[in-house]
């Protein structure tokens, strides 16, 4: 009922005309309940748009543009950052929220992430928000905790409405770009806790409507694995979303779970 989602985030990686030229070369899904969402740096986001334009529909085979962070000011002196009026422009649908490099790296935190997710509604935006434990919080005992959190603070004073246009993506940072993956298992486990606390705090429609995605050295190998659990909705790839052979395999592998 859900359907899948498969993102690439690109992180800081791909000049304008390597990121085109992927962006030829990623086979579309040939499912319409399998959503292909690709995330290229702020610089390769106007010739990337340009290039999913040229069909009328503003979209080609259900691929889907995001931005991978946005601030939440519409406009004024914030030199350096970008608005999320200014990505709608750009033709991004999707924007990711709250990556734990962006928390890392940037100082970000669940109160500007909040921020961030409000901007982004108003702007129309679907937002992709990113939660998930550190290694020390998970050795300590805290994952729970800390999920419960980063969902609470992040989405708070947000509406049910407003919720169903945001996605979260459960990312452990120890699993970013580490090549260390969460066992689907360990994984399930968590997406039904992050499942169960939005039913708490929101209600239980809104809660099986969420896409809940897994992020942390997706690769062709691992992922078939952790799409095959229940709460598992897709997959926010970063390293194997870089080369259209690996990613297209990712992609390949949604359709198997889907046709299953
Ligand atoms: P890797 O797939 O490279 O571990 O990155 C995951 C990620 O951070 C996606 O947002």
């Amino acid at each position: 009922m859900r359907g899948l989602l498969i993102a690439g985030n690109w992180k800081m990686n791909g000049l304008i005309g390597e990121s085109v030229q992927l962006i030829k070369e990623i086979q579309p899904a040939n499912n319409e309940k399998i959503e292909i969402v690709l995330a290229p740096p702020f610089t390769a986001l106007h010739a990337v748009n340009a290039y999913l334009s040229k069909d009328d529909s503003g979209q080609i085979n259900n691929f889907f543009l995001a931005a991978q962070d946005v601030f939440w000011e519409e406009k004024g002196a914030y030199t350096g950052e970008v608005s999320p009026e200014m990505l709608a422009n750009t033709g991004c649908y999707y924007v990711i929220i709250g990556h734990s490099e962006r928390r890392q790296f940037f100082h970000e935190t669940n109160k500007t992430v909040n921020k961030k997710i409000k901007a982004s509604l108003k702007a129309n935006l679907q937002c992709i928000v990113c939660i998930g434990e550190t290694l020390e919080q998970r050795e300590n005992g805290n994952t729970f905790s800390i999920i419960e959190s980063q969902i609470k603070e992040g989405f708070a004073n947000i509406s049910s409405e407003e919720l169903d246009k945001c996605i979260i993506a459960y990312e452990p940072v120890w699993a970013i770009g580490t090549g260390k993956t969460a066992t689907p298992e360990q994984a399930e486990e968590i997406h039904q806790f992050i499942r169960k606390k939005i039913e708490e705090i929101f209600n239980k429609f809104s809660s099986e409507k969420m896409k809940i995605l897994y992020g942390g050295s997706v690769n062709p190998g691992n992922v078939e694995g952790l799409l095959s659990k229940e709460d598992i909705d897709g997959a926010l790839v970063g390293g194997a979303s870089l080369k259209a052979e690996s990613f297209n395999k990712i992609i390949q592998a949604g359709e198997n779970t889907i046709n299953n």
